[in-house]
């Protein structure tokens, strides 16, 4: 099949409102939009203006109206407590409407915030769409930060209620939550007034009396007494949720997003760049606490009448290598969507991929990968395995969905190695250099987006304006900075290649680099610090911490450099993945006093590198050479 993509894109090109219009006739609104795209509004212009929605009427109730009460919606698939569930439209219905009355009897409203941090289990998305039921904003939090993130998070969206569960369940353990949130609740000038808490039979935890209630058993009352309520009608340009992600510093940033253009572009994806139809069934490998998890697993397939798989597990270690499969033979998946990490796992305990031959795979059709830059040896690795094509796509948690990738509803485009194909329609794409000139086809620079941003793109940051302004829109005037850097070449085909700043991909989770070396400033032992990325056959890289003790220090180093690990831990939490400090005498600097990080990372990586004109004294390099070998770090990358 010849690709339609060019004639959609150049569609889009040519007439950007109307193919927006024609897209939005998707979505059911209960009043319409005066206006497609306002520029006077916001930042940069806003979506669908004036119109009136709702996005969990959308996921849920025009299926169940509409000839889809009895399909199954959420395929709950625990590969950590061997439990199974399937819920139909119909059901989750009733269940999303009576967490949604149980929030609205204690206050909960159009416009407040509730804070989700839970594991993957059915109830959180219950929750992200009982908020979305009742217009009410939320904020998932990833379930691996720990209680300091927490606390921030809290703190800068002030929720008024929080809904979390008992434990998350890791391989070989078991993952206490409500000590990580009273812990947090207790850091937070800001208090919640009240918590729902879900007991999971793994364990039980103490409830505070007067804040926490037990979720379970107030369900299990309201959906006995069919409690429900209305989908409360709200505007396009209304928040559904903000999600907190990784920025430069330890404040990570709160990514806002709306209910009009995100339903749009969602519902859109879904068709022509997944190729799914309504009824088939779509896993997402990732975490509600991602916005992967949140687009692909919780609002486009729902949006679209398509089945999703909520699992909880990891691809390897839950029992084995062939979990991926299990799962997509016994619920006939047609589409899976991970990150490449978790490939990369499966072919290093299974590189034969022996385990494939117990299960029946035939249905699935493609497999897409993002979060961070697929290898070509993953790639080629999966699609000999899987006999499906290997899509690459590029997005960030600011765009909620993808910008570029190999539209397989429109049909196939041809693949490039190392390329996440072309923009998606809504995103006109530049490469720039330093001072915002135009770069030509495959030439190295900025990638940035022209301005407006496509609907489904954050609109700004929560409650921080200025700081959208100045992270995204003031370096390059006109357009918003990816603060990724790559190439187009001469067919329009994007490669990323690296971000531009201090931000790090480990295991496909964002972190900050900067957010980790406050941590380790706070060690009292500590001068100073510098943490960077470095490479990793498995996660993609790893964080690596170089720090600088202060003198007249006895304690032995080893003995800090544990301690800093387990203060990484237990401020950002296990996810950061944290498990390589390093102390050194000097770091190396420019004359001005800026640390020379990127050229630390390229000696950790074994990479070519030019000597900074501006370094201060370059035997330091020698001696960070040194430190590294001193570690075997070759045989980490
Ligand atoms: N709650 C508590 N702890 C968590 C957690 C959660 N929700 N998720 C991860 N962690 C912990 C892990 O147990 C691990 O702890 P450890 O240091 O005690 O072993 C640590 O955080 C690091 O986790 P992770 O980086 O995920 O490593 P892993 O070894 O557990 O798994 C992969 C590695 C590749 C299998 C896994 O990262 C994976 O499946 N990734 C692909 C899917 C994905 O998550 N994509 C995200 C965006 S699409
Ligand atoms: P997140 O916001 O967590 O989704 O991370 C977004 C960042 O991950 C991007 O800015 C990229 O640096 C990286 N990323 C995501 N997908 C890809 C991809 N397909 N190729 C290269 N980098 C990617």
């Amino acid at each position: 099949m010849t690709s339609r993509y060019h004639d959609v894109y150049n569609g889009w090109k040519e007439n950007k409102e109307a193919f927006w219009d024609e897209a939005a006739k998707g979505i059911d609104w209960f009043s319409p939009y005066t206006k497609t795209f306002d520029a006077s509004q916001g930042t940069y212009g806003r979506w669908f203006v004036s119109g009136e929605c709702n996005t969990c009427y959308n996921c849920i109730d025009r299926h169940v109206e509409h000839g889809r009460p009895g399909q199954p919606a959420i395929i709950y698939d625990s590969a950590v407590t061997g439990e199974k569930r399937t819920y139909t439209y119909l059901e989750v219905q009733e269940q999303v409407g009576a967490m949604a009355a149980l929030l609205r009897e204690k206050g909960v409203e159009k416009g407040t915030m509730v804070l989700i941090y839970m594991p993957m289990i059915p109830q959180a998305m219950f929750a992200m769409l009982a908020c979305a039921r009742l217009g009410a904003i939320h904020s998932v939090v990833f379930g691996g930060f720990a209680a300091q993130e927490l606390a921030v998070r809290i703190e800068d969206c002030k929720p008024k209620a929080i809904i979390s569960a008992s434990c998350g369940i890791e391989p070989g353990r078991v993952v206490e939550y409500k000590p990580l949130l009273d812990k947090a609740i207790e850091l937070s000038s800001h208090k919640p007034d009240f918590c729902f808490i879900q007991q999971r039979e793994q364990l039980i935890a103490p409830l505070n009396e007067g804040r926490d209630y037990d979720l379970g058993a107030l369900m299990e009352g309201a959906v006995a007494e069919k409690m429900t309520t209305e989908c409360v009608p709200v505007a396009a340009t209304d928040p559904l949720y903000v999600l907190y992600t990784s920025g430069t510093t330890g404040q990570p940033k709160g990514v806002v997003r709306d209910n009009g253009g995100h339903m749009v572009a969602l519902k859109w994806s879904m068709e022509n760049l997944y190729g799914i139809d309504p009824g088939e069934v779509f896993w997402a490998a990732s975490d509600v606490g991602w916005v992967v998890g949140h687009s692909y697993i919780v609002y486009a397939p729902l949006l679209h009448g398509a089945a999703t798989v909520l699992y909880e597990g990891k691809p390897v270690g839950t029992p084995d290598a062939g979990a991926f499969w299990r799962v997509i033979s016994e619920h006939s998946v047609v589409s899976l969507f991970t990150a490449p990490t978790a490939f990369r796992a499966i072919k290093k305990e299974d590189p034969e991929g022996t385990e494939l031959a117990k299960y029946s795979i035939a249905g699935l059709r493609s497999l897409f990968l993002a979060g961070e830059r697929a290898d070509p040896d993953t790639i080629l690795w999966a699609e000999n395995l899987l006999g499906v094509p290997v899509i690459d796509h590029w997005w960030q948690t600011e765009t909620g969905w993808c910008i570029a990738g190999n539209p397989l509803g429109l049909g196939k485009l041809p693949i490039k190695l190392g390329s996440s194909t072309v923009p998606m329609p809504g995103y006109d794409m530049r490469v720039l250099d330093d001072e915002g000139n135009e770069l030509g086809a495959g030439e190295l620079g900025n990638i940035v987006v022209k301005l407006p941003m496509p609907p489904g793109a954050l609109p700004t940051l929560w409650n921080a304006d200025d700081r959208f302004k100045d992270a995204y829109l003031s370096e390059f005037p006109g357009y918003y900075k990816t603060a990724d850097a790559g190439l187009m070449d001469d067919e329009g085909y994007l490669f990323i290649m690296s971000r531009t700043d201090d931000i790090i991909n480990v295991a496909g989770h964002r972190l900050s680099t900067g957010g980790m070396e406050e941590v380790l400033s706070e060690h009292p032992d500590v001068a100073e610090c510098a943490v960077i990325g470095i490479s990793d056959n498995l996660k993609g890289q790893l964080p690596c911490g170089f720090v600088v003790l202060k003198s007249g220090v006895e304690k032995p180093t080893d003995v800090i450099e544990k301690e800093l690990i387990a203060l990484v831990r237990e401020k950002v939490g296990p996810v950061a993945a944290f498990k390589l400090a390093i102390t050194v005498e000097r770091l190396p600097k420019t004359r001005s006093g800026k640390i020379l990080r990127a050229t630390m990372r390229k000696i950790a990586d074994g990479e070519e590198f030019k000597m900074p004109a501006t370094i201060d004294d370059p035997a330091i390099l020698d001696e960070i050479a040194e430190a590294i070998s001193d570690r075997g770090l070759a045989s980490v990358s």
